[in-house]
Formats: structure tokens, sequence, C-alpha cells
């Protein structure tokens, strides 16, 4: 009998939790009790002595980015439909977004009345790059959505410069990357928008929630009132009683509002961030040098323009071969078997993902056509096909860990090697 855990061995690492996310404590309820007390659960409901909690963290979140501008919304696939509308972008336009994502953003451009033109990943990244880009773009091409996946960087020089060749707009989808950098600056600063979500599993969370941030404030005044049924903050203080959201009419809005509960606990999640990042980034070097004396493993590559890294899900790349004939499921699920903890593939490249499946609704089905879809996805993926075939991905919680849990990752990702390697 093999002595894998999956197939019935004693696990390499002996049984123990792993740490939990999200994190809170005292203050985290203080901040939400706050607000609970408050009665104030929403930014259209009257103040109640000091600024909706929405609007003061996305002040906080705009200064930690380094951006005059920022608007909570209710969720990250939200914040790219503001993004898209604040660029009036909608029918008979296309926007390029890459084919190795949540499918998020290929949704939000669906749901503008756009259509979606879907492009190949880096196979060592997973992410866009210009060359992808530069091939898909046509007369329609309006925009492109990059998303800085799971814990690295698209490399945004060579696609500023593509953007800008082309004259289209660049959005930056940093659900998966906040607070990473790229020489120096957060990313989400060089598109002409950057788009967060705060659902529970990302590195700042609070459920469901999610942001869009830029530097130009007609777009600002825009995404407001995209985002709050065209309603505007007033000027100046807001009396007690008086209510913080004005009509504006410049444009049609719908309410994706963040909840005042949901703010609360952003105002005390985001001061924890960096010290989180830091501690990830102790964490994964030790798991990297223990990969690397391993052979065959690396992380997945940070481009040289990205100076800070944001791990979402962590993900080891190995070699082809190096687990024999075995799949990649097969590896994750021996490796998750061993650990007490979940690894994964990358998800499947949305074309060949149920997620992707837009005749199913009145609405997209105008948009898939026989043509739209050819001119979506009429091209191959072979580098989002590596990717995934050589990825095995984690979250960052893990990471919130010590030594002795990095020491087990490696252990248990060795032995699972060396049983296929013995099969071969
Ligand atoms: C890259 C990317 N974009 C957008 C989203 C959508 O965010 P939300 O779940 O907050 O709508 C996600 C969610 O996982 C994501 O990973």
């Amino acid at each position: 009998m093999s002595d894998l855990a999956l197939l019935g061995g004693p696990p390499a690492r002996n049984p123990r939790p792993w740490p939990r996310w999200p994190q809170y404590d005292e203050r985290t309820e203080t901040s939400v009790l706050d607000a609970l007390h408050s009665r104030r659960w929403a930014v259209s409901w009257p103040a109640t002595g000091r600024p909706a909690r929405e609007r003061q963290f996305a002040e906080d979140f705009a200064r930690y980015n380094g951006v005059p501008y920022c608007v909570c919304v209710d969720h990250g696939s939200s914040a790219l439909v503001v993004a898209l509308e604040a660029l009036d972008i909608g029918p008979g336009d296309e926007v390029i977004v890459p084919v190795m994502t949540w499918v998020a953003p290929v949704t939000a451009v669906l749901r503008v009345g756009a259509l979606p033109v879907v492009v190949d990943a880096d196979p060592e990244t997973g992410c866009v790059t210009a060359e992808h880009i530069r091939a898909a773009l046509s007369e329609r091409t309006k925009a492109v959505v990059v998303v800085h996946l799971a814990c690295t960087v698209a490399d945004l020089d060579a696609i500023q410069q593509v953007v800008a060749e082309a004259g289209i707009d660049l959005i930056e989808d940093c659900a998966q990357a906040h607070g990473a950098e790229w020489r120096g600056r957060k990313v989400g600063t060089f598109g002409t928008l950057g788009a967060f979500s705060f659902q529970v599993g990302k590195v700042l969370a609070c459920g469901e929630g999610g942001a869009v941030i830029t530097s130009d404030p007609a777009l600002y005044r825009r995404a407001q009132q995209l985002r709050a049924d065209s309603r505007l903050y007033v000027d100046g203080d807001v009396p007690d009683g008086g209510l913080e959201l004005a009509e504006a009419g410049e444009i049609m809005g719908g309410n994706y509002c963040l909840s005042e509960l949901a703010a609360a606990l952003l105002i005390d999640q985001l001061p924890r961030l960096d010290a989180q990042h830091a501690h990830r980034a102790k964490m994964s070097a030790e798991l990297e040098a223990g990969l690397a004396e391993l052979g065959s493993f690396g992380p997945i590559p940070l481009p040289e323009g990205a100076t800070r890294r944001s791990v979402y899900e962590y993900g080891i790349r190995f070699r082809p071969g190096t687990f024999g004939s075995a799949p990649v499921t097969r590896v994750a699920d021996a490796v998750s078997a061993e650990l007490g903890m979940a690894l994964w593939p990358p998800d499947l490249p949305l074309h060949r993902s149920v997620m992707l499946h837009p005749h199913t609704k009145k609405r997209f089905a105008q948009i898939w056509t026989e043509q739209g879809r050819t001119r979506a996805l009429g091209r191959d993926y072979p580098g989002a096909e590596t990717y995934r075939d050589t990825t095995l991905i984690f979250h960052h919680q893990a990471l919130l860990g010590d030594s002795s849990d990095m020491a087990d990752m490696v252990a248990a990702v060795a032995k699972v090697r060396d049983h296929w390697q013995q099969l071969c």
C-alpha cells in the first residue's frame, strides 16, 4: 500500500490547525458595534454626527493607494461595472479581458452590453501580456481589463505602452492584488481606473464589498452617481439628521452602495493589511527556500517591474513531469490530504468554464451571437493551459502561519513528488 495520505497512509503533517481567515479581534467588534448602534446602516440614511463610514473608508483607501479618489461599492463585480460605465463603454464596444481569471471581468463587460474579447495568458504568471492585447485589438476596442492574478502583477510597462499606442483605456482589476506595487507605486493607479473586491477571501475583506479608485475628478463624479442612483456626496459638513447624498442626475446610476456595517469592518481591517503582507512575505520566502532545495519548483514569478507582492492565492509552479503523469488535480488532492489544507489547480480557463455561458441569459445572448462568440473566443489559449497544468494554488491564510507550517508544506510536496517519481 502507498504511504500517501490520499490512499490511507499517515499524513506528512501531524494534524493541527492552520491559521484562520478572516482575522478579527475586540477592535473589530467595537468598530462594527459602533456602526450597529448608530442605526445608520446605509450611506443613504440620515447622518448621525459623523460622515458615513463608507466615505471615511473610501478616503482611507484612496490614501493607502496614493490616489485622490475612491468610491466604495457592494462587490468587486460592481466595481468593474461602474468602471466600465464611467468610461461610457456599452453596446457596439469591445473590451479585451483575460482568459485566466474569475469570471467577473467578463460578466461585467457583458452587463454593460459590450463584447468581451478573451485573450490568452502568460504560461508562467497566468496574466495577460501586451502581445495578447495587441493581437486582439480592433476598431471597436475601447478598453482592456487587466487582472493582477493570484500573487503576481501583470507587466504594466508593456501593457501601458500598448494601451497608449491604441488610444484605449486600461482598467486594472486588483481584486487579487491589494497593496501590490509596480516600480514602487500601488497597482490600480496605472490604469484610468482600478477595481477592487473585498469579498471575504480577499486580503482586505468585509464579507461582500468593492471599490473603484481613480485620479480623474470627472470619472470620480460619474462613479459616485453610477453607484448611488445618480446621487453625489453633498459638499461640506452634514448636520445630524441630514442626508449625505444629494440627487445630481448627470448620469443614470444604479444602487451598488456598500453597507455601513461592511465599511466598519474595512475601517478596522485596512490598518492590518501591511503587517499581514509583511508576514506573508517572510513566510513565502521560507517556503520558496525549502521548495528550491527540492528542485523543479518555484513561485509564480514576478515581472522585473513588480516591487511588492500581494499574495491572495499563493502559486507553486512545477516543471512538467515532476509528478510523473499524474494530472494537476490529483496532485493537488494528494498534497491537500498530506497537509489537511486545501490546494487546487488554478480555475479552468474561461473558454472551458461553465461560468462563461452567456447564451443562458436573454440579455447576454443578444451579444453572444455566433459572430460575437467567435470574435470573443476565436483564438487558442495554450499559455493558460500550461499555467493551469503546472501550478498548485493555496489561500493566503496559510502564509499567516509560522516556519513549521512552511516546513510541513515542503515535506508534503516532496513526499507526493517522490511517490509519483517512484512509479515512473
Ligand atoms: C479577479 C477578480 N475580479 C473580480 C472579482 C469579483 O469580486 P466580487 O466577488 O467581490 O464581486 C473577483 C472575485 O473573486 C476576482 O477574483
